[in-house]
């Protein structure tokens, strides 16, 4: 393994206060020095990072990865691809795959083959019911003992409020959380855009926010009343924010994650009528916009995921009700991250917070760390690089995006994970395996 210098880089890391630019020296895979000024040394890679941030890489809570049973949209190769692309180095998948994740052999599953691609760390959360049909409790002590991080029906909310007040008690007696996808189906019903202005004047059939809203104060509820804690899926509405802060001054255990794109798009991206802007829950207006980007600001919304939600072109292209809810978002987040520190709604620390530190916390991870003699798990990110989003760079299987064709600024340069590097930006882009 090669002698690395990362040299001219801005160093940020809020575990430990490093904020400042210094030099970084990694033999056999582990940060022997962090320096300013260290001079090239015989039989060393210098990395030039003038330009750019070095920070601990990324952890996303929330991927689907579709793997077992759609590998077709993604699989956990394409999917831990991606991921190192955008600079995470850990990503959670959702149990929403075919068989769903509600059996240990599958945890285990998704476990060995992460390890075996080795690109990064692939997590799986458990089912909360069998089959996600929201009746029977799983065996959640068996999944947590295979390995699965938290437990969630994502995809689908837990309707039965007695049972989402016993899977929280057990879960918090297993030392892990249950995480709901907030929507009150009987409201959400046959809607597909965001209830507003923009579903009224499209014809499109509206979605009331309050499907969300009220199932984030029902889970709030019952996590003020039986002390367990309770994680909210991809909030994104002012009102649902409101209600998390709320409980949080109630002082319950609540947390709450929002996606790149309800930080970045509303609804007027429904405007061509293309069902690349349908997603669940739905892209909403600019108040809800700027409610969630402040609130991630304020701590009331405790972290990014990405709900990374890849679905093939033909499923795409569907009519609007046939049409699957979703978008990738992985090679994204932090471009869109950068977006609110450029419009001075978060600052850089509270970025790589927001991004590596508080989900890694989440789910009892050591968040990865810049400092001597930990294993080299880091990202080199030029913050201000432009880049057009093309179907040649995205390393998913699926390009169900809006962003199609836009340009985001922001762009990671190095992925290191286990000490080597497994993602470099060039203009032919390498992976390096073992
Ligand atoms: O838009 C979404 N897509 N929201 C979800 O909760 C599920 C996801 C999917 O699995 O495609
Ligand atoms: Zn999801």
């Amino acid at each position: 393994m090669e002698t690395i210098l990362i040299k001219g880089g801005h160093i940020i890391d809020p575990q430990n206060n490093l904020n400042s630019e210094l030099d970084i020296v990694i033999e056999k895979g582990k940060i022997t020095k962090i320096e300013k000024n260290i001079p090239p040394f015989p039989n060393c890679k210098v990395i030039d990072a003038s330009d750019c941030i070095v920070s601990p890489s990324f952890t996303d809570l929330h991927a689907h990865l579709r793997d077992p049973g759609q590998t077709y949209k993604e699989d956990i190769k394409t999917g831990s691809l991606s991921a190192v692309a955008g600079g995470f180095t850990t990503v959670v998948c959702m149990p929403n795959t075919i068989p769903a994740i509600d059996e240990p052999s599958l945890v285990r599953y998704v476990i060995e083959k992460g390890e075996e691609i080795g690109l990064c760390r692939v997590l799986p959360t458990g089912a909360v019911t069998k089959g996600r049909k929201g009746q029977q409790l799983t065996e959640m002590a068996l999944l947590k003992d295979a390995g699965a991080v938290y437990f969630t029906d994502d995809g689908a909310p837990i309707i039965d409020s007695n049972i989402m007040r016993k899977a929280m008690e057990y879960a918090a007696s297993l030392g892990t959380f249950i995480a709901n996808h907030c929507e009150d189906t009987a409201l959400s019903k046959d809607g597909i855009a965001h209830e507003g202005e923009i579903a009224a004047a499209l014809g499109l059939p509206p979605l009331p926010p309050e499907a969300e809203e009220s199932m984030v104060a029902r889970d709030c509820i019952l996590s003020i009343r039986t002390q367990a804690p309770v994680h909210i899926c991809h909030i994104s509405t002012k009102l649902a924010v409101e209600i998390v802060a709320w409980a949080k001054a109630m002082g319950a255990n609540v947390t709450a994650e929002v996606t790149p794109h309800h930080l970045y798009l509303c609804d007027d991206e429904w405007l061509d009528f293309h069902c690349k802007a349908k997603v669940s829950p739905p892209l909403r207006e600019f108040e809800d916009i700027e409610a969630v980007r402040w609130a991630l600001s304020s701590k009331i919304i405790d972290f990014v995921a990405t709900d990374h939600a890849p679905h093939a072109h033909h499923e795409k292209m569907l009519d609007h009700w046939s049409c699957p809810p979703g978008m990738i978002g992985l090679q994204f987040a932090l471009p869109i991250v950068l977006e609110l520190v450029r419009k001075d709604y978060i600052n850089i620390v509270r970025a790589v917070e927001v991004l590596s530190t508080e989900p890694s916390k989440k789910i009892g991870l050591k968040p990865p760390s810049i400092q001597k003699g930990n294993t080299a798990e880091l990202v080199i990110f030029n913050p201000n690089e432009p880049w057009e989003v093309t179907e040649d760079k995205i390393f998913s299987k699926s390009k169900n995006t809006p962003l199609l064709g836009r340009k985001l600024r922001g762009k990671v340069k190095y992925t290191f994970y286990k000490g080597k590097i497994v993602y470099q930006d060039s203009s032919k882009q390498e992976f390096c395996y073992d």
